[in-house]
């Protein structure tokens, strides 16, 4: 099995991906780390709880990290997720606790505690967490197996300004210094979960596992993105963040380019864009596997089977 930590702002599509992970038996959830992104940090480390107890696992540890982005203030999404960032499917309040240290401690100390190259990030919202556990505890970027991110865009370009995408705009200065870290990096970008489309049947079939996960799914999905459906006219919403935890189990439904990846903080105009040398066209280092495309079919069928486990 494989140790991750999921670092997240659920968010409907974050909450499919814990769902996704806590189903998987190729996976150790090791703890889930909430950061402030599409809603406010109070309300991620309860929707992470609130995920955790519908999959059956209240053991799991949940941590609230930073409450907001390294250098600027806090760009939320309500639009897009609702006023919880988990409408679309009412759950009853967590009663799961919280966990009383910081998430940016308990990154620091599990990457200090387990082997080194054993514990994969997988990162779901701004990278407030991870860039400043970096920053304060620099031994531990040694120590990290790798980082799968759900941020950016290249050709699809951005989701929240015309240049960026949500997760990486919110924080760049996280996001440079993550992608200036060194480590083993692995990005599911716009170009990949703009293909990762909620059908109505996908969502059928989400409902036809008659189960509260199923149900919950549903609820969540047919909700999230309404907003994307008349921004782009598509037949479905993209649910972008399982497809960091596919990557994990099923790495060939994916293709992509190591390449390098760098990331806008300064202009004003396109702040938070991730300028990925897709070409070939610098002499700069590659850095990221930066994904382009994923076997969708692939990916709905291996989520729906796994959802039905749970
Ligand atoms: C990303 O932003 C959030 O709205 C989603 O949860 C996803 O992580 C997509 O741009
Ligand atoms: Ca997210």
């Amino acid at each position: 099995t494989r140790k991750i930590i999921i670092d997240t702002d659920p968010g409907q599509d974050d909450a499919v991906a814990i769902l996704l992970a806590l189903a998987s038996p190729e996976l150790e959830v090791l703890g889930i780390t909430a950061v402030a992104g599409n809603v406010p940090l109070e309300l991620t480390a309860r929707n992470a709880r609130i995920v955790c107890e519908l999959a059956g696992r209240p053991d799991i540890a949940v941590f609230a990290g930073c409450d907001r982005p390294m250098a600027r203030s806090l760009v939320t999404a309500e639009y897009v997720h609702g006023k919880t960032g988990l409408d679309g499917h009412p759950l009853p309040e967590p009663r799961m606790p919280l966990r009383a240290r910081h998430a940016v401690d308990f990154i620091i100390d599990t990457l200090r505690r387990e082997p080194a190259g054993t514990v994969t990030l997988c990162a779901l919202g701004p990278l407030t967490n991870l860039a400043t556990a970096f920053e304060r505890a620099p031994d531990i970027v040694e120590r990290v197996g790798e980082v799968v991110l759900m941020g950016g865009a290249y050709f699809q370009v951005g989701n929240v300004t015309p240049a960026a995408e949500f997760n990486i705009y919110v924080d760049p200065e996280a996001a440079k210094i993550v992608f200036g870290a060194g480590v083993r990096l692995t990005v599911m970008p716009l170009d990949v979960t703009h293909k990762a489309l909620v059908t109505r049947a996908r969502l059928d079939a989400f409902r036809a596992l008659g189960t509260r996960v199923g149900e919950a799914v549903a609820g969540w999905t047919d909700f999230f993105e309404r907003y994307d459906l008349s921004k782009y006219g598509w037949e479905g919403a993209p649910l972008h963040d399982p497809t960091v935890i596919a990557w994990l189990l099923r790495p060939e439904l994916f293709s992509g380019r190591f390449v390098n990846v760098e990331i806008e903080t300064l202009s004003d105009l396109t702040r938070g864009m991730t300028v990925a040398d897709w070409w070939g066209v610098t002499d700069r280092a590659p850095n990221a596997t930066f994904m382009g495309d994923i076997d969708a079919d692939g990916f709905f069928g291996l989520l729906t089977e796994r959802l039905a486990r749970l």
